[in-house]
């Protein structure tokens, strides 16, 4: 065993890679495509680096990593072994590569998105805007501003509810949108995620249902988990959310709360047209249901703007509790965000848990983000995000055209930060294409994080938001190189390669 895992390991001493890194890379690859089989007892760190000529060091550190991973155990006084993958086996005896796709479970899946951020890795997996054009030098200011104007009062608490001339200038900006509502029906949150977390533990309790598309944002998946609630995923074709599933759902459940983010979707990049929009509210009022709108990537077109919120829609008032903030459009680090709920009674209960969760949102943030927004920087910089957007999309559309396999599906984005992949089920699933792109050091989300129930294994997500267009492409070149691993002899594939 030890004579031929030694002649196996190709380590190349000059890469830049670290020593354990390329061990990690062997191990898994070799875990991954069954060479080395559930219960293997691989070699003692001491003999297998001695064979190797290398530190000890390199060998425990990539020992630890597999098995964080949940790749290999360590039995002290027995040794380490191939595991994870080997309960699955053992309850259930399929082909070795069967095995392998059940076993990487969400956990391990998000384990093995840490692997991303080794250093050269072109990362497409994260959610996050680009990070290249905040306006640093306008915030700068506002923040002096702010402090010369306010003084103390600018670093003091603040009213949970939030600073009211900020509630003031985000009520006026979202009447821009077709929203109306009253600066006391606006709640300042810690970004668009307190403001979707105060809504589903003000709303639900422990046990209760929560519909979400499938798939849907991976942060509510979260948030449902630790507030024990029950996500049940609905559905969606190319419009979102399918009706007839819906109510059947609404018959046979009634559940109290539906997550949606209509406009330009994380994960998928999708809208819901207009008439979609229209439908599902009637079916919520007509069941009783209430809708917890995302809007974070509302502004976000590169053509059309989108078609109204759901908030702009509901003309009971009642029915749509609108969660949105300044991350995606503006600066993400100030967590500034807001929900709108016209309900008193639930007003009420997310002040409640605000005041429990942080007493308020940071007091110099608030009114920093007031100032930007009182001098009339919003549109310029929102313009200018679109059109670095726009050209990043069309850097990723272009990429995707010239270095995916035609059998890869995705559809251009109108908007947003994502473009949804879906893989060939015949192929790879994208956990299995994910490794093989982190040894082309390039990264992207796989898309079973976003499933509430764990399907999706030949989905995958890219952020194109976070690259300039020449990385873009690089990145491209890298994924089109880790799919022709998997795929030698392919020949639907090959002219690509
Ligand atoms: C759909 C969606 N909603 C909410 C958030 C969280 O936004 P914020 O940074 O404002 O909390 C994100 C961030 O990725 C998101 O993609």
């Amino acid at each position: 065993m030890l004579e031929t895992l030694v002649d196996q390991i190709p380590l190349d001493r000059q890469s830049d890679e670290p020593i354990y890194q390329q061990l990690i890379r062997f191990f898994q690859a070799q875990i991954m495509n069954g060479q080395l089989q559930p219960g293997t007892r691989l070699p003692p760190s001491r003999d297998l680096a001695r064979s190797l000529g290398i530190g000890r060091i390199s060998v425990v550190s990539a020992y630890n990593e597999l098995q964080t991973l949940g790749l290999i155990s360590a039995h002290p006084g027995r040794g380490t072994f191939v595991t994870g993958i080997s309960e699955v086996s053992r309850a259930n005896p399929a082909p070795p590569r069967l095995a392998t796709r059940q076993a990487i479970n969400q956990q391990n899946l998000r384990e093995l998105m840490r692997l991303a951020r080794k250093p050269g890795v072109i990362g497409f997996d994260v959610g996050t805007p680009p990070v290249d054009f905040l306006p640093v030098e306008a915030f700068r200011r506002a923040i002096d501003a702010v402090l010369d104007k306010d003084g103390a009062a600018a670093i003091a608490y603040e009213a949970p509810e939030g600073y009211l001339p900020l509630r003031r200038a985000t009520r006026d900006y979202l009447s821009s949108q077709g929203i109306s509502c009253r600066p006391e029906n606006i709640l300042v949150t810690g970004g668009a995620q307190q403001a979707i977390d105060l809504v589903v533990q003000s709303i639900l309790t422990p046990g209760d249902l929560i519909l979400t598309p499938t798939p849907t944002y991976v942060g509510i998946l979260d948030i449902a988990q630790v507030r024990q609630v029950v996500p049940l995923g609905v559905p969606c074709d190319e419009n979102g959310v399918r009706l007839d599933a819906l109510e059947d759902i609404l018959v046979e459940y009634h559940p109290r709360l539906m997550y949606l983010n209509p406009t330009f979707s994380n994960p998928t990049g999708q809208t819901m047209p207009l008439h979609r929009r229209r439908q599902i509210l009637r079916l919520a009022q007509q069941y009783n249901m209430l809708i917890l709108e995302d809007g974070v990537y509302h502004e976000l077109h590169f053509e059309d703007p989108a078609p109204p919120s759901l908030k702009a829609l509901d003309e009971t008032g009642g029915t749509v509790l609108h969660a949105s903030g300044f991350s995606k459009i503006l600066l993400p680090g100030t967590r500034i965000g807001y929900v709108i709920a016209e309900r008193e009674d639930a007003r009420e209960r997310m002040l409640r848990v605000k005041q429990a969760a942080d007493i308020c949102t940071p007091t110099l943030n608030q009114r920093a983000m007031h100032m930007f927004l009182a001098r009339g920087g919003l549109p310029a910089h929102l313009d200018r995000v679109r059109h670095i957007l726009r050209a990043r999309r069309d850097a990723t559309v272009a990429a995707a055209e010239r270095y995916l396999p035609p059998r890869l599906r995705w559809n251009k984005p109108r908007g947003g930060l994502y473009l949804w992949v879906e893989l060939p089920q015949d192929g790879p699933t994208a956990a299995e294409f994910y490794l093989s792109a982190i040894q082309h050091r390039v990264a992207f989300a796989v898309g079973s994080l976003f499933y509430p129930n764990g399907d999706g294994d030949y989905t995958m997500r890219i952020n194109f938001a976070a690259h300039t267009p020449e990385v873009i492409e690089e990145g491209f070149k890298r994924l089109q190189k880790a799919w022709a691993s998997h795929h030698v002899g392919d020949s639907e594939d090959q002219p690509f390669l």
